[in-house]
């Protein structure tokens, strides 16, 4: 426990991203009134927009702050037009960078649907689903496969003749984000919505590729460990339909960094969309908490957006500090900020456009602040 409190370091990012982030700090400041805040948070400007502006993706001081601060709270990067002379997105150093640069090995995305949130399967806006049918969490590989730099072009007379990206996975990287997985199917206490069992479900394709051959070898020999845990396989293309046809039976599901990124995606619209995505990059020594949902050019301005997938980053922040930290202070808050949330989801559902309702960003974050009051949801 940090008596002196928490250095959260925020990076609101490109788009739609500072729109979110400020409803995020908006409900930070909500859960602190009453006491002092056991963290203190800062901003640094960065991303696409600002490259644009600078020709720099970020400030020395942003990145040493990257470094110091006990976690980080990232809206959103990418903007139309705002590339590197490599080809790379402006505003990488934020998102992939990171990953990288931290380490932030696993990636962290749970899928929970929350009574009163629509999804929109068929286009139909649909609640016939609930935690009973959609309650997981995806374990993504972060550091590694197709996001390495082993890639390139081979360019002859100038033209281009060849692109590759190598695909990468190596039995460190596998090792630890399926352990890490295997331990949050350890600790969550709900099991499968199915049937309760505390299932771990590898995402390959081992019927193809070696890399993935390898992943589900590393996954067998560590499973050993964990003999309470049922060990369950899924390759990719089957993972798609079973994930859409039978939610229930997925707890944890661990998969490489490429094939993650699709998946979670995916599953996102049994959560009633990516407005209620969250993820958390975890790292041995730092974490980095974000919406998924990117920065969302067409609606930047607009005080649009579902800003809920920032809530729920900033509860799996204040949850994995406290963990961390062995503070209940922040426990406690987390919890409180998953009731509250909880609460005003099924008070009327997140009322933005996306849940075909009118509410503004800013909206939706007033209702969850005042809710944190203890005022009416
Ligand atoms: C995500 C995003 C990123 C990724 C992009 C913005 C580089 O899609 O976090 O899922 O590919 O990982
Ligand atoms: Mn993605």
């Amino acid at each position: 426990m940090k008596d002196a409190g928490y250095e959260i370091a925020i990076f609101p990012g490109d788009g739609t991203g500072p729109e979110v982030v400020r409803e995020g700090r908006k409900v930070l400041n909500a859960l602190a009134e009453g006491g002092p805040a056991p963290w203190h948070a800062s901003e640094y400007p960065g991303g696409g927009q600002y490259y644009l502006k600078t020709g720099r993706e970020w400030e020395p001081d942003a990145e040493a702050a990257s470094r110091s601060a006990d976690a980080i709270l990232l809206g959103a990067v990418g903007w139309p037009g705002a590339t590197l002379p490599n080809g790379d997105i402006a505003g990488r150093a934020l998102v992939l960078g990171l990953r990288e640069g931290l380490d932030l090995f696993a990636n962290v995305r749970p899928c929970r649907l929350y009574p009163g949130v629509l999804h929109r399967i068929s286009g139909a806006y649909r609640e016939v689903w609930s935690p009973k049918h959609v309650d997981m969490v995806i374990v993504r590989e972060n550091t590694e496969d197709l996001y390495t730099p082993a890639r390139g072009r081979l360019r002859r007379g100038g033209e281009t003749e060849v692109a590759i990206d190598s695909r990468i996975i190596t039995k460190k990287g596998s090792e630890r984000v399926i352990r890490y997985a295997f331990e949050l199917a350890r600790a969550r206490p709900r099991g499968a919505p199915e049937d309760g069992v505390k299932r771990l479900t590898c995402i390959d394709k081992s019927n193809v590729m070696e890399g993935c051959r390898f992943f589900r070898e590393t996954f067998d020999r560590i499973a050993r460990e964990y003999p309470e845990i049922e060990k369950d396989y899924a390759y990719v293309d089957a993972f798609t339909q079973w994930l859409v046809r039978n939610p229930e039976r997925y707890n944890v599901a661990v998969t490489t960094n490429m094939m993650g990124d699709i998946v979670t995606d995916l599953a996102s619209v049994l959560q009633g969309g990516m407005g209620f995505a969250s993820g958390g990059n975890i790292g041995a020594e730092h974490a980095m908490f974000e919406p998924v949902h990117g920065s969302a050019p067409k609606y930047a301005g607009k005080n649009q957006v579902n800003p809920f997938a920032t809530f729920f980053a900033v509860e799996q922040m204040l949850r994995w500090l406290g963990e961390r930290h062995h503070d209940a202070r922040l426990l406690t808050q987390a919890d409180r900020l998953e009731r509250t949330l909880g609460t005003v989801l099924s008070h009327g559902g997140a009322g933005t456009y996306d849940q075909g309702g009118h509410a503004t960003t800013s909206e939706a974050g007033d209702r969850v602040a005042a809710a944190i009051r203890g005022a009416a949801a």
